[in-house]
């Protein structure tokens, strides 16, 4: 198996220093607002898994690090809690929001009224799908597209000397920005090859229930498995007990790719139960803060800040795993 050069890497930022304002909020008209003056209303999806905590926790703490007031919430993966939160913070009158969306579409209303109320928004994480980009300010996170098709080619490789590749694909949330995109890229690669077929795809909710639930059912109709393709690594954990109980072994019998690289994904693939890892990071809470600060200082940011991540084989996660933050 060849071997991929990448660690985690922390995430670059593009943020630049300019003349205009981007968007509003904070207190570019009359000069920046002193620090703690600042408050920031944060929409965030759940708790649905290792990843969402992670991101929660380092979200809060580089708030609290930056001297900033952070009102959050958790809409528990429903978007009308979402939809709900972000209009309590618009009536609050908070100088900026931030939220990562639970699905890609149905935005438009809730932040026309951001927009109406001169209240700058910040995507993090996930996009929306609107064609209006006048509605967000910046959108913040890792290129979900690229992570898709990162798995693609590690099972290129992989089976490259097998005639014929049976997959099982665990979905994230139906209608999320990540559900869609890494399954758009995983075909990207794969559809390339007709030895690959993706013989079932059901969405396991990015939980680790979910992804249990989902894979013990699918290999009763489908027990000629070579490959499970898991949105990420909680789903993944899932089908390994899933694949245990049914009398086989994660990783030999079944292979297993997944995407994340938190702390538990990067154990079971030291282990030898997950097989590739493919990096996403939740650690945007400094870029997040950066942007805010850029902002209140009357900057502008790129539309698109995308994050910079790495790929993980067995060795790599065995190497990283002592110094793994998450
Ligand atoms: O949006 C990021 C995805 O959401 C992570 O891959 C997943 O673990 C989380 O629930």
């Amino acid at each position: 198996m060849k071997k991929f050069a990448g660690l985690a890497a922390a995430g670059a930022i593009l943020v630049a220093l300019a003349g205009c304002a981007g968007g509003g909020g904070g207190g570019t008209a009359d000069g920046p607002k002193p620090l703690d003056e600042l408050v920031v209303g944060f929409a965030q999806v759940g708790a649905e898994s290792g990843w969402r905590t992670a991101n929660t926790e380092n979200i809060q703490s580089s708030f609290k690090d930056a001297g900033i007031e952070l009102k959050f919430s958790d809409a528990q993966q429903k978007q009308e809690n979402q939809i709900k939160a972000i209009r309590s913070y618009i009536q609050q009158g908070v100088d900026y929001i931030a939220f990562s969306p639970v699905v890609e579409t149905g935005w438009d209303a809730v932040l026309n009224e951001a927009k109406a109320a001169g209240i700058p928004v910040i995507l993090t994480d996930r996009a929306v799908d609107s064609k209006d980009d006048s509605l967000y300010v910046t959108f913040l996170g890792s290129d979900f597209i690229a992570e898709g098709e990162k798995a693609g080619n590690w099972a290129v490789e992989e089976f490259a000397d097998k005639d014929k590749v049976n997959i099982i694909q665990l979905e994230g949330t139906t209608g999320s920005a990540p559900a869609l995109d890494r399954a758009e890229g995983f075909a990207n690669i794969i559809g390339k090859d007709p030895k690959f077929q993706i013989v079932a795809s059901q969405t396991g909710d990015f939980t680790r229930a979910g992804g249990k639930q989902v894979t013990e059912a699918l290999l009763k109709s489908n027990p000629d498995v070579d490959l499970i393709f898991a949105h990420n690594d909680d789903m993944g954990l899932g089908a390994i007990e899933a694949i245990e109980a049914a009398g086989l072994t994660p990783g030999k019998d079944i292979e297993i790719v997944t995407i994340d690289a938190v702390h538990d994904g990067m154990q079971a693939l030291a282990d030898g139960k997950i097989n590739y890892i493919v990096e996403c990071s939740p650690l945007l809470g400094g870029q997040l803060v950066d942007v805010i600060k850029t902002l209140n200082d009357g900057g502008t940011v790129e539309k698109r800040i995308i994050t910079e991540e790495g790929e993980f084989n067995q060795e790599q996660a065995i190497a990283a795993l002592p110094d793994r933050k998450y």
